[in-house]
């Protein structure tokens, strides 16, 4: 049974928040002082994987709390019943079960009493055939050249994961082949990407879950009008365009024929569906093998997950530190910033995963949590971002607990490059704890020759009061295995702060209205007036649009 405990509730809770007293003025310096060990003691190496938790405010007496309140939580429990195929996300009545889709290992998983590997299996059969069929030149579009570009239309879910895989794994992308993805419904996306793709070559990939998303349906019929403008004959959409969602019935009625369909099912959630037939476009840019070791890498993190006693289990510890700033030090942030240019669109990928899951201020028994839940995920990769917004982790006024990944070997052959990048990465997490102190200022800028006017004046500024924590993640090297592992150690991460927190992490409500009011506005702008109930903020809004869009006709 998946459990449902209020944490303020549990004497771990209360324990973890006298703790923090004890804990809170104690600098990450002197527990370095006290603790000789404590670089070995608080990092895990796991496969090609060593992740450094010792520049956190934890101590041992922390990990023991931590350990009493994943036992009063429940933990074990809940990990029993996703991976078991529960219905776990109980507001959608669905079990959540992409762990099924990377189950390498082929053992059964049942789900209302059938097993689902056959299916898995079936839909990962037809991913390959195609991808070799297209990877061999066998399909061929309209004129008879072979397709050699794929537009994936998607967004949230079905556009962030591929998207952000497709771009983590640039140096795998097949020879002579191009990916592009649409997913804004602002059409200068889909006019610069229409640009560089001919009609001749190109395959569209719809990607949609639901198969009602207006913005991926909007860009899908723009690009079938723009198709059908180079290619005139309605048949020829048969080879250019194939859908990858769980709605049949919508995709026969957009036009595409159900054999050029890829189906996944209504338990894996949009934000976890990489590892579905959504990953087709990244099976279509790195080929099969790479995709299924994608699958494998996520697998061994479903098994690590599963195992490891929770100070050796990566995504428990990691979910209990970012808890640990979140509910106890009142961190409202986390950064995530990868020292990896191939990484770049991980911060922007994760803020679906972690935002949309654990955006929550409803508990499991429908109360409003009297605690805060998800924290608010953003990032960039370094060094840019050590050029932008370190200044503020550095010397603002708010605590931000921070991410480092790296990678050992890269995937260029510039070293010099390499070497410098990476001891920046080791640098910021020593800066950032560290700090400098008042002797260590004045001592540099004697040796510069100012006189203790000047030494007084600047002083303060340059001080840095260090104490910042971070988490460092270093892989040996950035592959399909090493990242699925990444990414699904991430997933583990937000599931076990979502069962602490004892909030629904796999549905996502919070975007509906959004969507709906939208088609208020929209109705109003199609009809030229304002007459839908708006606030008076917003029919303003409206008003003005319509009379500027009106001026620009005029003009
Ligand atoms: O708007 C949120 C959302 O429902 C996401 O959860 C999902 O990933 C995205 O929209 C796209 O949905 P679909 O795949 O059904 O088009």
């Amino acid at each position: 049974m998946f459990p449902s405990v209020d944490p303020v509730n549990t004497s771990s809770w209360n324990a973890l928040e006298q703790h923090f007293e004890e804990i809170k003025s104690k600098t990450l310096v002197s527990l370095f002082a006290e603790d000789i060990q404590r670089a070995s003691d608080y990092s895990v190496t796991w496969d090609d994987f060593f992740v450094d938790f010792s520049k956190n405010h934890i101590t041992t007496k922390t990990l023991d709390l931590f350990d009493s309140l994943i036992q009063e939580i429940g933990l074990e429990d809940a990990k029993k019943s996703f991976f078991d195929g529960e219905k776990i996300n109980q507001t959608e009545n669905r079990a959540v079960l992409h762990t099924a889709l990377r189950n390498v290992s082929g053992k059964p998983i049942s789900l209302d009493g059938e097993d689902v590997m056959p299916l898995v299996n079936q839909e990962l059969f037809k991913v390959r055939s195609f991808v070799n069929r297209l990877h061999n030149k066998d399909i061929r579009g309209y004129s008879q050249r072979p397709i050699n570009q794929i537009v994936n239309i998607g967004i949230g879910g079905s556009d962030l994961g591929p998207n952000m895989v497709v771009k983590a794994l640039k140096p795998y992308q097949i020879e002579g082949f191009s990916s592009h993805f649409v997913s804004n419904v602002d059409a200068s996306q889909m006019t610069e990407v229409l640009e560089q793709v001919d009609p001749e070559t190109t395959l569209f990939i719809i990607a949609s879950k639901t198969f009602t998303t207006q913005e991926t349906m909007t860009n899908a019929n723009t690009a079938r009008s723009w198709f059908l403008k180079h290619a005139k004959e309605k048949h020829h959409i048969a080879k250019h365009f194939v859908a990858v969602s769980t709605n049949q019935q919508k995709v026969i009625e957009f036009g595409i024929d159900p054999d050029n369909m890829f189906l996944f099912w209504d338990w894996v959630g949009g934000r976890y569906s990489l590892w579905s037939s959504i990953g087709l476009s990244i099976a279509c840019s790195i080929g099969y093998d790479n995709f299924y070791q994608l699958l494998a890498g996520a697998h061994e993190a479903d098994n690590h997950f599963k195992s490891a006693p929770m100070r050796h289990n990566i995504p428990t510890m990691m979910a209990l530190i970012g808890i640990w700033y979140n509910n106890f030090f009142g961190c409202e942030s986390q950064a995530i910033l990868p020292y990896d240019h191939l990484l770049s669109f991980f911060s922007k990928y994760l803020q679906q995963g972690d935002m949309e899951s654990n955006g929550k201020y409803i508990s499991r028994i429908g109360e409003k949590v009297s605690y805060q839940t998800g924290p608010i995920i953003w990032g960039e990769p370094g060094t840019n971002g050590q050029h932008a917004f370190y200044q503020l982790i550095h010397q603002g006024t708010k605590m931000i607990p921070c991410d480092f990944i790296a990678c050992a070997q890269p995937a260029h052959p510039y070293t010099d490059h390499h070497e410098k990048l990476i001891a920046n990465f080791i640098a910021q997490t020593e800066a950032l704890m560290q700090g400098k102190n008042e002797q260590q200022v004045i001592a540099e800028l004697e040796a510069q020759g100012m006189d203790s006017a000047q030494i007084k004046s600047l002083k303060p500024h340059k001080v840095f009061q260090g104490n910042c924590p971070t988490t460092a993640i270093l892989i040996k090297k950035l592959t399909p295995n090493s990242l699925g592992k990444l990414i699904a150690l991430y997933e583990h991460k937000i599931f076990v702060q979502g069962v602490i927190w004892n909030i629904h992490s796999f549905d996502q409500w919070g975007v509906e209205l959004g969507k709906q009011l939208a088609g208020n506005v929209l109705r109003d702008i199609q009809a030229e007036k304002v007459e839908n109930k708006h606030d008076p903020s917003t029919q303003k809004i409206i008003k003005m649009y319509l009379d500027f869009r009106s001026q620009l006709v005029d003009e």
